[in-house]
Parts: C-alpha cells; structure tokens; sequence
C-alpha cells in the first residue's frame, strides 16, 4: 500500500520527503533552542490550513501571542484560521502558569500543576487531521525514563490511531535518552542544528533526516537558512554553486 503524503509547507522538504509527512503518523523534530523547530511547525501547520485540514496546535512554553506574533513577522497570518475554526490552539501555557501561581501562593510544589499530556491527547476532536505538540520537554522533565516512554508512546499511539500526522518537537540537548526513544517510536525524524563552516568559519544551519519510515532518505544533511519569509532550504543546485566557489576561491 502506498503511504499517502501531507505537504511540509516547505517545498524543498517535500521533495526530500516523496512529497511530504508520511499521512496519518508522528515524526519527531528536535533540536536546541533558537534550531527552527518552531518555524519548520508553523510552515506545516499554514499550509495545512490553506489545504483546508483542521489543525490543533499544542503550545507548553509559550503563549498563543508569542506564537503569533513569531509566525507574522515570517510572514504566517493565523488570525483567519483562528477565526474560522481551522486552527485550534490549546492554552495549556497559560494554564499552567495561572496554576504554578495559585501553587506558589499556596506554597505547594509546582511538579503536581502538569496537567497530563496524554488527557490533553485524548481530548483532541475528532475532525483534527494535523496537530503539532510545541513541546515535549515537559513531559520529558516532569517524568523518568519509564514513565517519558510509556506517555510518549501512548501520544504517538493514539494520533496515529486517530490518522493524525503529528510532529512532536523536543531540545535534543536536555533530553538524551529519552530523545533516543522518542526516535524509536516516532515513525520519523527529523534534526536541526548548527554547525561552523570550517571553510569560513560561519555558522550554517542543517537538517537532518536520520529516520522517516517508507520514505527513501538521502542521509545527506542540508544546509538551510531561516529568513524574514522563513526556512530556506539550499538546493542542490545552490550546493553546487557554493562548492563550485570553494574550488575557484582555492585555484
Ligand atoms: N524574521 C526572521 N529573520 C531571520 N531569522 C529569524 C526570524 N525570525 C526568527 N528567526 C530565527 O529563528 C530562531 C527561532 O526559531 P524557532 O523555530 O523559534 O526555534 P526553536 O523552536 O527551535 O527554539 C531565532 O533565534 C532566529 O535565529
Ligand atoms: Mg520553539
């Protein structure tokens, strides 16, 4: 059976992709603060609204107006989709920091205050067809091994039974091996990093694809840029040019 595909937003990515997101399954994006990981979120997410699929977005450690004040200025206006309907964002940010504050002032821990992300899950309507989990790295620091990979299988388990294509988004850094078992039971991948250009010292933004199911992958890391209109992913023919510079600027 052929896998069906769900546009990236990001033509680039699709072509790496056999034409987008494996339809109906959870990928896992990570990478440290300030990768892209948000970004790579918010091009999936409008341009999965502009093909008409409801989407939820799950928002841990921002607000909803930092989200959308980050998604305009690269040029992503949600408020119609808001509007309408076809986005849904839950406030569990604003939730928890209303509840940490009546925990402080009753001077009780703030561990008990997260609420379970799997109930969160369980509660996704029905007709959502796309949901971004921004991000996992509470689920990651309030609970042990165990307890991260029995709660992340669950969410990936019951997306996926819902026919839900999921990306879940965690920091690599923080997470270790919890983030080496969230990579096993993800159908996919996908890294984000910087690396130093060791020919001009520059930093360059990468992306790598170590894993996505049914889908044939390069291996091959890209390099990408994140621009006022958001990710730009160098083409081969970009990668040529540059090598082909290094050469001439070595002659
Ligand atoms: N308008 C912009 N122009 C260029 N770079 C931007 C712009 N907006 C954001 N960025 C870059 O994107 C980074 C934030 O990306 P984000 O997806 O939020 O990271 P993550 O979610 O991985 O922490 C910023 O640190 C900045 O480098
Ligand atoms: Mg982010």
């Amino acid at each position: 059976m052929n896998v069906q595909r769900v546009a990236t937003g990001i033509s680039e990515l699709d072509s790496l992709l056999e034409g987008g997101y494996p339809k109906g399954h959870g990928m896992l994006v990570s990478g440290p603060p300030g990768a892209g990981k948000t970004i790579l979120a918010t091009h999936f997410l409008h341009q999965s609204c502009k093909d008409g699929k409801k989407c939820m977005l799950m928002l841990t450690h921002v607000n909803v107006e930092s989200f959308l004040e980050q998604a305009e200025n690269i040029g992503f206006d949600f408020r119609r989709c808001l509007e309408n309907g076809t986005l849904l964002i839950t406030k569990s940010f604003e939730v928890r920091t209303n509840k940490i504050q009546n925990a402080s002032r009753l001077g009780s821990g703030i561990g008990f205050v997260e609420k379970d992300c799997v109930e969160n899950v369980q509660e996704i309507p029905d007709d959502i067809e796309v949901v971004v989990i921004d991000n996992l790295d509470m689920l990651s620091l309030y609970h042990n091994v165990e307890e991260f990979a029995d709660k992340f299988f669950t969410i990936n388990d019951l997306l996926s039974t819902k026919r839900c294509t999921s990306l879940f988004l965690i920091g690599q850094e923080e997470s270790g091996i919890k983030h080496s078992i969230a990579e096993h039971i993800a159908f996919g991948s996908l890294m984000l990093y910087t690396n130093r250009d060791e020919r001009t010292g520059k930093g360059i933004r990468q992306l790598y694809i170590p894993k996505m199911r049914c889908t044939n992958i390069s291996l091959e890391p890209v390099s990408f840029r994140i621009t006022p209109a958001g990710i730009k992913i160098e083409n081969i023919f970009q990668r040529d040019e540059i090598l082909r510079d290094a050469l001439e600027s070595a002659v």
